[in-house]
């Protein structure tokens, strides 16, 4: 199958799901760094929501930093205006660095696609790969139409599929990079992009699909979980936001 200029599927409201184009590429980098580390619903929004809405430190730090701000402007011109002034430092700080290491944290995610597979999408997941029997990859992106774009349409959501391991063994592939920009969510465009991945590894003859998630991503786990996919694993990471450990979640699904 050409997989290179056909639509594989048409949503009933013009989202077509198709592979990735070299021109998509900042397109879907911004989709990448919305569903990773800024947008609703990305693991860096969770953490960073949680961080500030659910911890008690976070609730230290805010009801230390309006008293020192109440003693910095009634004791003016005594020492306890210093003592006021130190608080409400203190603990402003405090806030940023905790803000400062979760929006790292997941910087560092991204860059670490940005290092690798979403360095340069369109030779990674390149088609003629399965031609000498080397991996099974391939990008699909989820665009709408768009009057303000000059391609005349946008990118709206993304999903891999990575098969590298090929030993003789039975074929397992990676469902990786499934993002949806916020504006678009709950159209069913992630479940078109998940089985669009799922028709293309039956084609393919994949015996079954993986994925990671995380313990952050509770949208997309519920989604997973829906869609048939069994948790198979969990393993620790050594990231803590708002006093929650991040696990790395993995779920299977055979086909
Ligand atoms: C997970 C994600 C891809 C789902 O995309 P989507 O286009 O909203 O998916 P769908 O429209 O197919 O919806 C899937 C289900 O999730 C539900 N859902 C979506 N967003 C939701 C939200 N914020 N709260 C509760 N449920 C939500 C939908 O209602 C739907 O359930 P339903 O079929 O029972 O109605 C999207 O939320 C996303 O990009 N999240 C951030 C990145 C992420 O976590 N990616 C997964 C990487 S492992």
């Amino acid at each position: 199958m050409d997989l290179e200029h056909k639509p594989l599927t048409t949503a009933k409201d013009s989202v077509v799901i198709r592979p990735f184009y070299p021109s998509d590429a900042s397109q879907v980098l911004n989709v990448y760094f919305t569903g990773l580390v800024s947008g609703v619903d990305s693991a860096g929004y969770f953490a960073v929501t949680r961080a500030f809405l659910h911890w008690t430190p976070m609730y230290i730090a805010y009801i230390l930093s309006f008293s020192g701000g109440g003693v910095l402007l009634l004791a003016l011109r005594t020492d306890f205006q210093i003592l006021g002034l130190v608080i409400v430092l203190l603990s402003c700080c405090f806030i940023l660095l905790i803000y400062y290491r979760i929006r790292n944290t997941f910087l560092g995610y991204y860059q670490d696609g940005l290092r690798h597979d979403m360095t340069d999408i369109s030779q990674y997941y390149r088609q003629d790969h399965e031609k000498n029997g080397s991996p099974i990859r391939c990008f699909w992106v989820a665009e709408i139409p768009s009057m303000t774009s000059e391609t005349g349409y946008e990118v709206v959501g993304c999903v891999a599929l990575d098969c590298s391991t090929n030993n003789n063994g039975p074929l397992m592939g990676e469902l990786k990079r499934l993002f949806v920009l916020p504006t678009c969510r709950k159209r069913g465009i992630g479940t078109k992009l998940m089985q669009t991945v799922i028709a293309f590894a039956k084609e393919k003859k994949i015996s079954s699909l993986q994925l990671e998630t995380t313990n952050f991503q509770p949208v997309a786990r519920e989604m997973y979980s829906r869609l048939g996919w069994y948790h198979s694993a969990t393993r620790d990471s050594d990231f803590e936001a708002g006093g929650m450990k991040m696990n790395f979640v993995e779920y299977m699904l055979p086909l």
